[in-house]
């Protein structure tokens, strides 16, 4: 009997000590797509995701919300599993470290180091960073503040037990050169060996005794164990580490550890010392991935500015949400996440690549052959042979990206074929053969071709998107076909059936109103649906509608300085403020109206968003707004009480 392949993959476990934002949203979806594309293509698959539950963090945050620590964090481990549920993360299993199943585990983990004398007791005096649960020395320090996160760090003192690091320091370092793939991507290794491991690991503090909530020391309850060595054990205790019998034996070393860059350094130094201490093998890959950031910033639990990724998939659906996170941002590397950037993806990639390649094949399969599907005949030139063969070679790309966690350009391969099919469409034009009755045959061909090159996208789709295939083959006729949907069936080009009968639905992705769109999710004033289309007649008699009228961010504007163009009479480089950090100029026709000194001080009307343009060689970066009448009267416009720069007018 051919071995079983197996494959286990792992999430960070969440502190459950705010809602969860986008960015921690990432790591999840990736391993979720991941786990869904093992499982897809055959393997036996174990996803464990879960959340972080002890530590002083959690002890403080649960006391500033009147809480006990408990019931502060059910609360959220709720949030955050419906969080799940949303995006369809599929995990196998999810461990809370307050749950018996794990604690009992790591009481033994610690008391086995105790014992085999890893660890000793001694005096900790030192800094600690509370949101990170991370020690530092005065050393490590950057500007007194925690060189991760930038914050605050506290100086405890404290009695408390040591890990001897320093013992297995040599052995990492040799199984960190001997295995490439242990530290992905390549560029982190460097970091670690360098930064971490070769100026001499530092025995590692294991216990805290200045609050309660954590795994007591089994042998000195006044301890509570450090919470990266109770968090990090999740990921051995979960399978049932030292149960006889368990899928431990089954799933153990991890095939790949997903995480943030920013916690490298516990899961490629103190966890893989945990684990030799414990003499098991080492993870195959801990792959740290890049931060999500926003445009002004890192995105925090805590901030405001954080983004909820359960609006996000409210509003635009799991899977455009999925999509954005995946593609967006070559995986290991830093990425903006924005609105735009999202608004911009789901009507590009997902409205006209996908959704316009669904919609136009079914609705011609519906025009010229009443939505059943025509028998194709032999291949007709160059264009059903290319559309052919990139179809039957994308599967063995798409996987081999998979594998190397390049989902990126996993599904960048992926949107070759969905944008070599919509070629293909404008190539052979169909819409010209159905003229022609003589063509008929041609034209069953080409649709019949898109048909399955639809299909075979939609089931390589499934890992990363998980809801649109299935609305993709209720429009091919083929949802009730599991064999169709299988990995294997992209082995061979022509599977779908002539007959199947398919029927055009609603499109799977319609186009949205960037500004309309930002308007809403920033809280203003909600898109009114009634005018938000622009009536044919309106448009005639010259009338717009409110959102047009809202495109245009209309300022005050304050001048602060006036000079004359040479060599143009009519134009002023005029300087304004918007507000106090907004300078902008602008090249103004109004150098025959005003003198540059009484245009100073005044607070004018300013077009904020015209795009940029250079007149006269002088960059000009907005409008001011006057009034003309006949008898070249020119005059600025105002505003008649005394308003900030930058004030919004609407
Ligand atoms: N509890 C620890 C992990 C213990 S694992 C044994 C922890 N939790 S966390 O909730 O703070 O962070 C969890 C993960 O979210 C980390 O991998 C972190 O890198 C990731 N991210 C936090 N902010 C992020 C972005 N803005 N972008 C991408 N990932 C981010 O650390």
């Amino acid at each position: 009997m051919a071995e079983e392949k197996t494959f286990y993959i792992t999430t960070p476990i969440y502190y459950p000590s705010n809602k969860l934002h986008v960015g921690n949203s990432y790591t999840t979806v990736a391993a979720d797509a991941i786990a869904r594309f093992k499982r897809l293509t055959g393997y036996r698959v174990w996803f464990l995701t879960g959340t972080d539950e002890h530590g002083q963090k959690i002890q403080l945050q649960a006391e500033a919300a009147g809480k006990e620590p408990r019931a502060f964090v059910d609360e959220i481990v709720a949030w955050i599993k419906e969080l799940w549920d949303e995006l369809d993360i599929d995990y196998d299993d999810f461990i809370r470290t307050t749950e018996t199943r794990h604690k009992e585990k790591v009481a033994k983990i610690f008391t086995r180091f105790y014992e085999q004398g890893d660890i000793y007791k001694d005096k900790y005096e030192g800094w600690y960073c509370t949101p990170c649960e991370a020690y530092w020395t005065e050393r490590q320090l950057v500007d007194c503040k925690c060189p991760d996160c930038e914050r605050e760090v506290e100086l405890i003192a404290e009695e408390a037990y040591f890990f001897r690091m320093s013992k297995y320091a040599q052995r990492l370092i040799d199984h960190i050169e001997a295995n490439p793939d242990f530290i992905q991507p390549p560029s982190r290794k460097n970091e670690m060996i360098n930064n971490f491991l070769k100026p001499g690991l530092e025995d590692l503090c294991v216990s805290r005794t200045s609050f309660d909530w954590g795994i007591p020391v089994p042998f000195d309850q006044d301890h509570v164990i450090y919470v990266w060595l109770d968090a990090l054990s999740n990921y051995i205790t979960a399978l049932g580490y030292g149960e006889k019998g368990s899928i431990y034996e089954t799933f153990w070393p991890a095939d790949v550890q997903l995480i943030g860059k920013d916690i490298l350094r516990f899961h490629t130094i103190y966890w893989p010392i945990f684990l030799m201490a414990l003499d098991q093998p080492l993870p195959k890959t801990v792959f740290g991935h890049g931060w999500l950031m926003l445009q002004e910033g890192k995105m925090s639990k805590s901030k405001e500015n954080a983004i909820d990724p359960r609006v996000l998939a409210d509003r635009y659906s799991s899977d455009a949400l999925r999509y954005f996170l995946l593609r967006e941002i070559p995986f290991g590397q830093d990425g903006i996440f924005s609105l735009e950037n999202f608004i911009t993806r789901i009507n590009t990639d997902l409205a006209n690549d996908l959704g316009n390649l669904v919609s136009r094949t079914l609705t011609m399969a519906e025009r010229y052959f009443d939505g059943v599907l025509p028998e194709p005949s032999a291949a007709d030139g160059n264009t059903d042979q290319e559309l052919c063969s990139l179809a039957l070679e994308t599967p063995a790309t798409v996987e081999a990206y998979t594998d190397q966690l390049k989902i990126s350009d996993a599904l960048s391969e992926l949107w070759k074929l969905v944008k070599r099919s919509n070629k293909y469409i404008d190539e052979n034009s169909p819409w010209d053969l159905a003229k022609d009755p003589d063509n008929e045959d041609r034209l069953g061909t080409i649709i019949y071709n898109l048909i399955e090159s639809i299909r075979f996208i939609a089931v390589m789709l499934q890992p990363f998107m998980p809801r649109t295939p299935e609305r993709i083959w209720v429009q091919l006729g083929i949802s009730d076909d599991h064999e169709l949907q299988q990995w294997s069936s992209l082995a061979r080009w022509g599977a779908v059936k002539p007959g199947t009968v398919v029927s055009r639905g609603d499109d799977l992705f319609p186009r949205l109103n960037m500004q309309a769109e930002i308007r809403e999710m920033q809280g203003d004033k909600p898109a009114d649906k009634d005018t938000e289309g622009v009536a044919e007649e309106d448009m005639q008699e010259g009338l717009i509608s409110l959102d047009q009228f809202q495109q245009v961010d209309l300022r005050v504007a304050e001048i602060v300085a006036v000079e004359k163009i040479p060599k143009a009479d009519k134009l002023l480089k005029v300087e304004v403020v918007l507000g106090d950090s907004d300078k902008r100029q602008v090249v103004a026709g109004i150098a025959e109206h005003y003198q540059p000194d009484e245009l100073v001080g005044k607070h004018v009307l300013f077009v904020s968003n015209l795009k940029p343009v250079k007149l006269r060689g002088v960059l000009s970066q907005g409008m001011l707004l006057a009034a003309t009448a006949e008898g070249n009267r020119l005059a600025l416009t105002t505003v008649d009480r005394d308003m900030p720069s930058g004030s919004r007018i609407s």
